[in-house]
């Protein structure tokens, strides 16, 4: 049986992804590799418009890709690669941004938002034209499926309006118009200080991210310290008990344990035994990713040949797609 395309990717903007992208992206990956052909990219073309130091992005790149091997994306299974590596990605970006409004672009709500903290000199047209950028990432491998969290919807909006419109343009059959993949069990983790906002890099501190590159101990402090309510009973009640509900969702998560079987153990116990129970449930999980992670990162041989095979299978698809679309555009 073929199995359905799929196109998947992050920034390379952090020396550690943290454990909402694992819980909520990584053991997605993972798991989708089986039924899907899954191309899993680092995106670090997109990275670029941060503006990054030249080598910490190069580091971060490399970082990110062992964080995918580490959480068990199989590089046998799945075509994992750095976005850079196919330069098919930049091409079909200038043609499909000839396709898109002025306007179209400026409505993007992340656009919106990021422009309006920076104004418009300290605003780059790379910013601008990132959505369209991401657009061609999943039509150059004629992607079926996109795994999304709801904060990237209206882009990948943007990226089937674009399909049609090229459908529309150029004939049937010139781009293939993906949907969304929402994983329904998909954990939606949120930061341990603050347990009404995800856990996200750029949180305004440190203290509720838990990294997956992280000291054990640290992890352990933060856990120990995150915030809860004044109660007692172990529930799960995101409503009423939002930090005691995420870290029982991070203990089932990680553990297989079902929450009302959690609730059960900790009848009579407290906050302060569970938060306990699950600083080594997370470093009984980040111990053993760790030290994989360790071995992609240091036989930096077997990581670019892992890379380089992975582009290599990228560009043979990319290769067939903008031949088509170039045809069909007149170039
Ligand atoms: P961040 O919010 O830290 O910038 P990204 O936007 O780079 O994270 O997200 C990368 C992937 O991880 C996306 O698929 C996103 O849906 C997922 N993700 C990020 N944060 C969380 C979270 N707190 N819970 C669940 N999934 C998350
Ligand atoms: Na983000």
């Amino acid at each position: 049986a073929v199995r359905p395309r799929l196109f998947s990717g992050m920034q390379p903007t952090s020396d550690s992804l943290h454990l909402g992208n694992y819980l909520g992206a990584l053991t997605q990956w993972v798991a989708l590799q089986e039924t899907h052909e899954a191309l899993y990219c680092v995106v670090d073309l997109h990275a670029l418009t941060v503006s990054p130091d030249p080598a910490v992005l190069r580091h971060r790149t490399r970082s990110t890709a062992a964080q995918y091997l580490a959480a068990g994306v199989d590089p046998e299974r799945s075509i994992l690669f750095v976005q850079s590596h196919v330069a098919a990605h930049a091409e079909l970006a200038w043609l499909l941004s000839c396709q898109t409004g002025f306007g179209e672009a400026g409505r993007m709500t992340q656009f919106k938002d990021k422009s309006a903290k920076h104004g418009a000199e300290g605003t780059s047209v790379g910013l601008f034209t990132y959505p369209v950028l991401m657009a061609a990432d999943i039509l150059l491998y004629d992607t079926r499926l996109v795994p999304v969290g709801e904060d990237q919807r209206q882009h990948l909006e943007l990226s089937r309006n674009l399909a049609q419109r090229m459908n529309t343009r150029f004939g049937a059959g010139t781009a293939i118009v993906p949907e969304p993949h929402i994983v329904a069990a998909t954990a939606k983790i949120y930061d341990l200080q603050d347990p009404t906002s995800k856990m996200s890099k750029s949180a305004a501190s440190p203290n509720g991210i838990i990294e997956l590159l992280d000291d054990p101990k640290v992890v352990a402090k933060r856990i120990r310290s995150a915030v809860t309510d004044t109660g007692r009973e172990v529930q799960y009640d995101p409503e009423a008990k939002a930090g005691v509900s995420n870290l029982l969702t991070i203990f089932s998560a990680l553990t297989g344990t079902a929450i009302a079987t959690l609730e059960a153990d900790y009848v009579g116990k407290g906050y302060g035994d569970l938060k306990k129970d699950l600083a080594e449930v997370v470093i009984d999980f980040l111990a053993p990713f760790q030290a994989r992670f360790t071995g992609y990162l240091d036989d930096p041989d077997a990581l670019d040949d892992i890379l380089a095979d992975g582009a290599e299978r990228a560009r043979e698809i990319a290769a067939t797609t903008l031949a088509r679309m170039y045809d069909r555009v007149g170039l």
